[in-house]
């Protein structure tokens, strides 16, 4: 735009140099004597045809705002596009980012267990289930996406008295796949507990519970002391 200002005043400028015989600037000269200008007009990026030879009923820098309607036009379709990409990505990140479980079993006076096959613990009382990846009923947590995740478990038992056998074992299972376990086989304590915790890499719709292994049994968990809880660190779009 700067340089068609300036290719116009030069050429209205010299075109006030050509006309000084007749001692009259007035812009209606100059319009006429350039309306009857033969030679071709050094107008830049204006419209020097409508400009100085029809210039009733046009807009005469229509080319140059047409241009930079259309270039600007393009710009904002561009940045458009990318901000709409942008929420997208956004939207896939922080979309079920909130995926946490926590439950206790609900308390017992006698023993869970002992059975003659390895048992899902069911962790009843459950305390928060955002994104209700954990079924209480079957005691599975079901990972609602693919991400890192963290589970942690705490076992207790209390058989009563020393001398009586502590005998307990629970393993964190993934899809049938002991992950870790807990376990205790003694007559000294007759009163202990256990906690782990674990990071997994988990694809969307595996399996992560508990399992009390056969023979075994947990004992007087008056309190709901045997927890099972985990949570998304962080998503993985594929692994
Ligand atoms: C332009 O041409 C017209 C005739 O076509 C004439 O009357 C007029 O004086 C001319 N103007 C200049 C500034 O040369
Ligand atoms: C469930 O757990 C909460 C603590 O999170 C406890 O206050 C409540 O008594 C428990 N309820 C049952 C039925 O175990
Ligand atoms: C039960 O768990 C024990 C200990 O991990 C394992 O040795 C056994 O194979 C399991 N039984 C079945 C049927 O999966």
């Amino acid at each position: 735009m700067k340089v068609t200002a300036v290719v116009v005043l030069g050429l209205l400028g010299t075109l006030t140099l050509f006309f000084k015989a007749q001692a009259s600037t007035s812009l209606d000269v100059l319009w006429q004597a350039a309306a009857n200008w033969t030679g071709t007009l050094p107008c830049g990026g204006w419209d020097c045809q409508c400009l100085f030879r029809n210039p009733k009923g046009c807009c005469c820098v229509a080319v140059p705002v047409f241009q930079l309607e259309e270039a600007t036009f393009m710009r904002m379709m561009g940045l458009w596009k990318d901000l709409n990409s942008l929420n997208n990505k956004i939207q896939e990140i922080t979309g079920g980012r909130n995926v946490a479980f926590m439950a206790t079993m609900t308390p017992i006076t006698g023993c869970f267990g002992p059975f003659n096959k390895n048992v899902s613990i069911s962790y009843c009382n459950v305390s928060l289930n955002q994104a209700y990846g954990y079924n209480p009923a079957l005691g599975t947590f079901t990972a609602p996406r693919a991400g890192l995740y963290s589970f942690s478990y705490t076992v207790y038992s209390n058989v009563g008295a020393e001398g009586e056998r502590l005998y307990h074992r629970v393993q964190l299972m993934k899809d049938g796949q002991v992950i870790a376990s807990s376990w205790e086989d003694n007559r000294e304590d007759a009163e202990d507990s256990a906690s782990q915790t674990v990071l997994l890499p988990l694809k969307q719709g595996n399996q992560v519970y508990l399992e009390l292994v056969l023979g075994r049994f947990l004992c007087a968990d008056t309190q709901g002391y045997n927890s099972f809880s985990g949570y998304l660190v962080y998503p993985l779009s594929d692994i």
